[in-house]
């Protein structure tokens, strides 16, 4: 038998939560964000879950064209736009829309051969201060690229940096949309959160969102736990992550679990050995004890890890399912076979990190079934 591990992704799940997001704003488009391989899934494997989408959105060019080899002849944005001039020439032999944040990249397309002209998103740099230009330079962007044989139709976007929390996007919202009010062009803004929390929401008059950037929510995980759980958005794990166990040991009071000791039995128990470390991509920095450890399922039972994650092997106490023995299935997230749900957010969030870092951060050694 090979190791146990083995993540799966779920069809089903990814149509149902990319239906989920078209349902907030039924009359925009939606871009599905699957950078990252598609926050960790698989640009492949993901595909058919998504292939109801408008358009997919990235920012490596090397998924772009492994999105067309699919055979997928819809609009692809390029999240971030090129990096460097030859990265247009990709653009226009893929037929890639592409985001221009900076003057540099306006330059670029200044000096860019091509009979196509390129569909772009100009972008706003609105409050969040990573990319876009500032709104006081917006309006000199827009006329430069309006201006370029090489640029066909302008869309303008931004970017939250609060919509999951409670500052919120009404700033940012009111600055872009001061800033763009008299400029034509499709608007694309929402991100997950602005999507879930405020489309239809108080703020939704002025949030035009003609296409609309959910990521998160169509891997099934929240932008905002602990405020909100992915059951309370409606949404389903598109990953589950599995292993089994592979030991048991008994412990007496005062025996210790793992690299440094850190966890020591209080009384006589039984805890078991799974197949899985942080060479799959889950964190060490997960507790284990000695008060809390990192829930996981055990026969589709919650239980937690007591001891250090180490490479290959995690420790979970098997008090609460004294059945369980060598080859009985963990979850570490997701669903488990029987359809028990352990939220990737409740593991992310012991380990002090979010559940769009767990799913990045998926080993590639960890084989992966599409269900
Ligand atoms: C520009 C842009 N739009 C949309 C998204 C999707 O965000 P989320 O996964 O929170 O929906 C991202 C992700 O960080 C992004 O960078």
């Amino acid at each position: 038998m090979s190791r146990p591990i083995q993540a799966t992704i779920h069809t089903e799940a990814l149509r149902h939560n990319l239906l989920r997001a078209r349902q907030s704003s039924p009359d925009a488009r939606v871009w599905a964000v699957v950078k990252a391989n598609a926050y960790g899934h698989g640009i492949e494997r993901v595909f058919a879950g998504l292939r109801a989408t408008d358009g997919f959105a990235l920012l490596d060019l090397g998924e772009a064209e492994r999105v067309r080899a699919l055979g997928w002849r819809g609009p692809i944005l390029l999240l971030e736009g090129a990096f460097e001039l030859r990265d247009l020439e990709l653009c226009s032999r893929l037929d890639l829309w592409h985001t221009v944040h900076c003057n540099e990249q306006i330059d670029m397309l200044a000096i860019h051969k091509t009979h196509v002209p390129h569909r772009v998103f100009l972008k706003m740099n609105s409050g969040m201060n990573r990319l876009g230009f500032k709104p006081q330079q917006f309006r000199a962007a827009w006329t430069r690229l309006n201006a370029l044989p090489q640029v066909d139709e302008i869309s303008l976007m931004t970017h939250f940096s609060d919509a999951d929390d409670a500052k919120g996007i009404a700033q940012q919202l009111a600055t872009f949309n001061t800033a763009t009010q008299d400029l034509p062009g499709e608007r694309s803004l929402s991100n997950s959160a602005a999507i879930l929390r405020h489309m239809g929401g108080a703020l939704s008059a002025g949030l035009v969102s003609d296409w609309i950037r959910p990521g998160i929510v169509l891997y099934g995980a929240t932008p905002d736990y602990p405020e909100h759980s992915a059951a309370d958005w409606g949404l389903q794990p598109a990953m589950s992550l599995r292993s089994r166990l592979v030991a048991t040991q008994e412990l007496r009071s005062g025996d210790t679990v793992g690299y440094g000791s850190t966890f020591t039995a209080p009384g006589p128990m039984r805890i078991g050995v799974v197949a899985c470390g942080y060479a799959d991509g889950y964190m060490r920095s997960s507790p284990g004890g000695p008060d809390k450890g990192t829930p996981v399922l055990v026969d589709g039972v919650r239980t937690r890890t007591v001891g250090r994650v180490s490479m290959d092997l995690i420790t979970v106490d098997l008090t609460p399912v004294p059945q369980a023995g060598f080859g009985s299935e963990v979850t570490l997230w997701g669903s488990s076979s029987s359809g028990a749900l352990l939220p990737i957010d409740e593991v992310a969030q012991a380990g002090g990190t979010v559940g769009y870092e767990l799913m990045c951060a998926l080993a590639a050694r960890v084989p992966v079934v599409v269900e």
